[in-house]
């Protein structure tokens, strides 16, 4: 298993999460979010974007899966829901990367029943390529290309969570 060095730099992270923070901060002005990370790849960078938001923020999380190992399963699993109630409030869901979309297409259907006063989506990371379900994040931090990454809270096997960048991940065909 062979980690790379770093496709997005410490700097190159900090300065995208305060952009993107700036933007939901003016585009939420004189609006409450419940803000909603959803565990566990998004710990970190939720972690840094509540920091810089702007606007009364309620925080919340949820807890999914779906992947074993680089593999989706197409079972999306909430292992922990929100105790928010969100009728009528404006919710934003924050993930580490939308990949087919199954993940974050789920647990949207899985709130909007709740009634929410809306409900958008910010994504750390935009993988397009095997896109498998409509899904459009409303804030993106990087598109990324067809690739592996771990790193600032994206895992391979529950492990690189903890690296403060994102790298390039290739699984060593010999081990
Ligand atoms: C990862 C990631 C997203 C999802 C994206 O979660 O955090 O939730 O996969 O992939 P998709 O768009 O193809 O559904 P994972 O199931 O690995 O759980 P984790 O958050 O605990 O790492």
């Amino acid at each position: 298993m062979l980690v790379g060095k770093p496709f997005l730099t410490v700097e190159q992270i900090r300065s995208r999460v305060k952009e993107l923070a700036d933007r939901i901060s003016m585009d939420y002005k004189g609006n409450e979010i419940i803000a909603v990370g959803i565990l566990k790849g998004a710990f970190m960078f939720f972690a840094d974007i509540v920091k810089l938001i702007q606007v009364p923020i309620n925080v919340d999380f949820l807890v999914a899966s779906s992947y074993i190992k680089t593999r989706t399963t197409g079972e999306v699993i909430i292992h922990a829901d929100i105790r928010e109630n969100i009728k009528d409030k404006h919710v934003l869901l924050f993930e580490d990367i939308v990949d087919t979309g199954v993940t974050l297409k789920y647990i949207k259907d899985t709130l909007l029943v709740r009634n929410p006063a809306s409900l958008k989506i910010c994504a750390f990371l935009d993988k397009k390529t095997h896109r498998q379900v409509e899904l459009e994040p409303d804030y993106v931090g990087f598109a990324i290309p067809d690739k592996y990454v771990v790193g600032y809270g994206l895992d391979y096997d529950n492990k690189y969570r903890n690296l403060p960048y994102i790298a390039v991940f290739k699984e060593d065909s010999s081990l």
